[in-house]
C-alpha cells in the first residue's frame, strides 16, 4: 500500500528581531497590551530575504532532513499572500534558486490556511500516483503587507518561510503504517470582508483610476469570533470522520495568530494547552509560514517520535480553514 508521507522539514526566519518595545516608538502601542491581547513579544522583519528567498533557504534545510536532491523533485508548490511579482510565482523563483529543474511549481492563495490547502493539494497529487515526490512552502512577508501606521494589524504580524518534502512510499518500506491520513478543508467566501489586503494594481486606466498601495485590514473580534469556533468544529469532524480519539493525539499544531485563540479552542476540545506547542512569543504571526516553522521546530527539538499522532489546523483570510491528521 502507497502511504504520503511527510519526509523532513525545514524554515527560515529573518535575523532581524523588532520588540514590542521597538513598535512602541512607531506606533501607540505597548508591550503589555500586545502580549496580554495576544502573547506576541516579538516578531522577525526581512531587510534583504524576499517571499522567495526565505522560501528557497526553509526548502533547502527540508531537502537535507530528507536527504533527498532538489532535482528529485517533481511538484513545488509555493502557500503565499506575499509574493514579490504577480508572475512569475515564488514556487518558479524557488524552483530556480534550489535547482529543482524537473518539479513544475505554482502558488496557492489561501492566506493563513496555505499551507494546509497546498499540503491537502500536494497530497492529492501523491496519493492518485501523478508525483512521488512534493515540496510545500508557507512563506510570507506580511511586513509588506501592513500598514506600519495602523497599531490594530501591525503588532500582530511577523516574516519567514516553513516547509516540508512530502513523499509517497510503499508502507512496507516505509516501515510504518499510515503518514497523512486525513483532510478536512472549507471555505466561506461571505466572510471575505473580515480581513482582507487590497491588490496593489487595481488602478483601471479607461477610469482614470491610478494603482494605489493596499494594506491589510481587519475586523480582528470577527477573525478571533470564526477562528475560536470553527477550528475546534473542524478537528472534531476530522477526528470524527477519522475514527480517532483527541486523547491520542500527541500535538496539535495550531496557526500561530493569537494566544488567546489557541487557549480558548484547548478549551473547547477539553484538553491541556501543553498538548498545543506555541512559538507566536518569538515570530508573531506568519501567516502561511506558521504551522510548517512550528512544525520544523518540532522535528529538530527532538519532541515528534515515529507513530506519534498529530493534528495541523489553519484559519485565515476567505474565510478559509482546515485540519489535517497525520503519523509522524
Ligand atoms: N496597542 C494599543 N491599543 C490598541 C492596539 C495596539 N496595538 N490595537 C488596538 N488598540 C485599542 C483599540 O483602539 C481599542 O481602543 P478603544 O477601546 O479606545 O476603542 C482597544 O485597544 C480594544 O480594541 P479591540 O480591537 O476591541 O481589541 P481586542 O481585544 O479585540 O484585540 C485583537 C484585538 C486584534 C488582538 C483581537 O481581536 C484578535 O486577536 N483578533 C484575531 C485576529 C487574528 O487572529 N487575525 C489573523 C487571522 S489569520
Amino acid at each position: 500500500m502507497w502511504i504520503t508521507k511527510i519526509a523532513g522539514t525545514g524554515s527560515c526566519v529573518p535575523e532581524k528581531i523588532i520588540t514590542n518595545n521597538d513598535l512602541s516608538e512607531i506606533v501607540d502601542t505597548s508591550d503589555e497590551w500586545i502580549r496580554s491581547r495576544t502573547g506576541i513579544g516579538e516578531r522577525r522583519i526581512t531587510e534583504e530575504l524576499t517571499t522567495a528567498g526565505l522560501a528557497a533557504k526553509a526548502a533547502q534545510n527540508a531537502l537535507l532532513d530528507a536527504d533527498m536532491k532538489a532535482e528529485d523533485l517533481e511538484l513545488i508548490l509555493v502557500a503565499t499572500s506575499s509574493p514579490e511579482h504577480f508572475f512569475p510565482s515564488v514556487a518558479c523563483e524557488v524552483q530556480g534558486m534550489i535547482g529543482g529543474k524537473n518539479a513544475i511549481a505554482y502558488d496557492l492563495s489561501a492566506a493563513c490556511s496555505g499551507f494546509l490547502f497546498a499540503l491537502n493539494t500536494a497530497y492529492a497529487f501523491l496519493k492518485s500516483g501523478s508525483y512521488k515526490n512534493a515540496l510545500v512552502i508557507g512563506a510570507d512577508v506580511m511586513s509588506k503587507m501592513v500598514n506600519w501606521k495602523d497599531r490594530s494589524t501591525c503588532v500582530l504580524f511577523g516574516d519567514g518561510a516553513g516547509a516540508a518534502v512530502i513523499r509517497a512510499e510503499m508502507a512496507e518500506d516505509a516501515g510504518m503504517p499510515e503518514g497523512i491520513r486525513h483532510f478536512i478543508m472549507g471555505s466561506d467566501g461571505s466572510g471575505a470582508g473580515v480581513l482582507t489586503c487590497t491588490a496593489r494594481s487595481n488602478g483601471n486606466f479607461l477610469l482614470g483610476k491610478e494603482s494605489q498601495m493596499g494594506y491589510l485590514s481587519m475586523n480582528g473580534q470577527e477573525v478571533f469570533k470564526f477562528a475560536v469556533k470553527k477550528v475546534p468544529e473542524c478537528i472534531s469532524q476530522l477526528l470524527s470522520e477519522a475514527d480517532e480519539k483527541k486523547e491520542e493525539i500527541s500535538y496539535f499544531l495550531l496557526h500561530q495568530a493569537n494566544y488567546r485563540i489557541i487557549e480558548s479552542v484547548a478549551k473547547r476540545l477539553k484538553l491541556p494547552l501543553e498538548r498545543f506547542p506555541m512559538n507566536i512569543e518569538h515570530y508573531g504571526n506568519t501567516s502561511g509560514a506558521s504551522i510548517p516553522i512550528l512544525l520544523d521546530e518540532l522535528n529538530r527539538s527532538g519532541l515528534l517520535s515515529r507513530g506519534d499522532k498529530l493534528v495541523l489546523s489553519g484559519f485565515g483570510a476567505g474565510l478559509t480553514w482546515g485540519a489535517v491528521l497525520l503519523t509522524w
